[in-house]
């Protein structure tokens, strides 16, 4: 979300006249995008923008944005006097116009007070860096308030952009000769199209239907605004990937509850049934958080038991961290961190294994590849399969087919996080 939300201040830029360069030594201004979602986030920024004193010298221009930025304020003028510009997300939109209040010398310019809006960011020129996957935001901001965490808060209220808009950069992007999009959002399940035109089932079957485009993916869902008529979407409709992200957080009904998720652990694994349940294999892969305030061994445990009931792909886990403004700030964060961390490694260890049998499955099967590099060696070249597993493979030519194109690829190896094999 973040690496596009930098694409599409980097083309609203570059509209403005300006020009992007390789190099923060050769920056007239600095624009740092900054992500809160965990740990000691700010900490880190400070850090950073301490780093960032030694290059503040006549004429250069910081300016702090994304999620650090609308949770910290005014305080990083206080700490970091050298920064001309603090905005959150919400304030992109008005972005040309601070960076010109800044330019003409202006020195504590801010643009926090827009998480209330209903408008979403659109612009036509985003500039796009990924050459193999074009992303587009549907939905911003969050109206769920898990008890965790800082979304909420840092984006903003919830607000959808229009399907036709949507579609119309699909289109757009396809003619660029993307042929994979993402579409995303904090929830994209609790997408309501403006226009009343579309549900997210809809839309994203729509998006599959865009001429050109072969894979379409999406991030973020949440169980509780999860339909079934996604799972249907992806059954009737090729170029939807068969790979769903459903972040779960816990397999505890009871800290499920005091993380403020509005789902039990039946709810999430009746949403599990209706995409085993469906004539394509989907692939399934999830978030944890452990050690969150309260939660006992045995919840924990509960937790475990729910990799092995759902075999995911692919799991996320965290150690609990606690955010501010976020209502779990208020609990005893009373699981020490060493336990935290012994959580974390018996998850990571029983996910491991799960993987393990899951992989070792395509050994001998075909797979279409979408091509995304090569590795680092240039031996071997790397993609991803629909399910978004990791295929590196071994290419008979001297020249490396192109990022974007798509090779069906025999698999001879595999491992816990990615399979291996030869172009056919
Ligand atoms: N502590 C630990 N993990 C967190 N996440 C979000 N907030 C926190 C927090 N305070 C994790 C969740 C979420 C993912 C993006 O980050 O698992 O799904
Ligand atoms: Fe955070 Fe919950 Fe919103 Fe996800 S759904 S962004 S975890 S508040």
């Amino acid at each position: 979300m973040n690496a596009h939300d930098s694409e599409k201040v980097i083309g609203t830029l570059e509209r403005q006249g300006y020009a992007q360069v390789d190099s923060e030594e050769a920056a007239d201004l600095l624009l740092y995008n900054t992500c809160s979602i965990r740990d000691k986030a700010e900490q880190k920024v400070f850090h950073r923008l301490n780093d960032y004193k030694k290059l503040a010298k006549a004429g250069k221009r910081f300016a702090v944005i994304g999620c650090v930025a609308q949770q910290e304020g005014e305080k990083i003028f206080d700490r970091a006097p050298y920064v001309s510009l603090v905005a959150g997300s919400a304030s992109y939109r008005r972005l040309p116009e601070l960076i010109a209040r800044v330019e003409a010398g202006e020195t504590r310019v801010t643009g926090l007070d827009d998480r209330q809006t209903e408008e979403t960011f659109e612009t036509e020129f985003t500039a796009r860096k990924n050459p193999y996957r074009a992303y587009i935001t549907i939905i911003e901001g969050c109206d769920k308030f898990c008890a965790y965490c800082v979304v909420p808060y840092t984006r903003g209220k919830e607000r959808s952009r229009g399907s036709e808009s949507v579609l119309e950069e699909a289109r757009r992007i396809a003619g660029m000769g993307y042929t994979e999009i993402q579409l995303l959002g904090q929830n994209v399940n609790s997408y309501r199209d403006p226009t009343g035109k579309k549900s997210f089932a809809e839309l994203l079957a729509a998006v599959g239907e865009v001429p050109g485009v072969r894979r379409v993916r999406f991030m973020t869902s949440h169980p509780r605004d999860f339909t079934r008529d996604i799972v249907e979407a992806i059954d009737a409709v090729p170029a939807l990937c068969d790979h769903v992200h459903l972040p779960v957080q816990s397999g505890s009904t009871r800290v499920l509850r005091q993380m403020a998720r509005e789902y039990t652990r039946d709810w999430y694994l009746e949403r599990i049934a209706w995409m085993k349940a469906a004539k394509r294999e989907i692939s399934i892969s999830t978030d944890v958080i452990v050690g969150f305030p309260g939660e006992t061994p045995e919840e924990f445990e509960q937790t475990v038991t729910l990799l092995d009931v759902v075999q995911y792909d692919a799991v996320f886990a965290f150690k609990y961290s606690p955010r501010p403004n976020t209502p779990s700030l208020v609990m005893i964060d009373s699981i020490p961190e060493a336990e935290k961390s012994k959580r974390l490694q018996i998850l990571l260890d029983r996910q491991k294994e799960i993987q393990k049998v899951n992989y070792e499955r395509h050994l001998g099967s075909t797979l279409e590849v979408m091509v995304e590099g090569t590795n680092t060696a240039r031996e071997q070249v790397v993609g991803r399969s629909s399910q978004n597993k990791p295929v590196n493979f071994t290419w008979p030519h001297p020249i490396a087919p192109a990022p974007g194109s798509y090779q069906r690829v025999k698999i001879t190896r595999t491992f816990p996080n990615s399979l291996a094999g030869e172009a056919v």
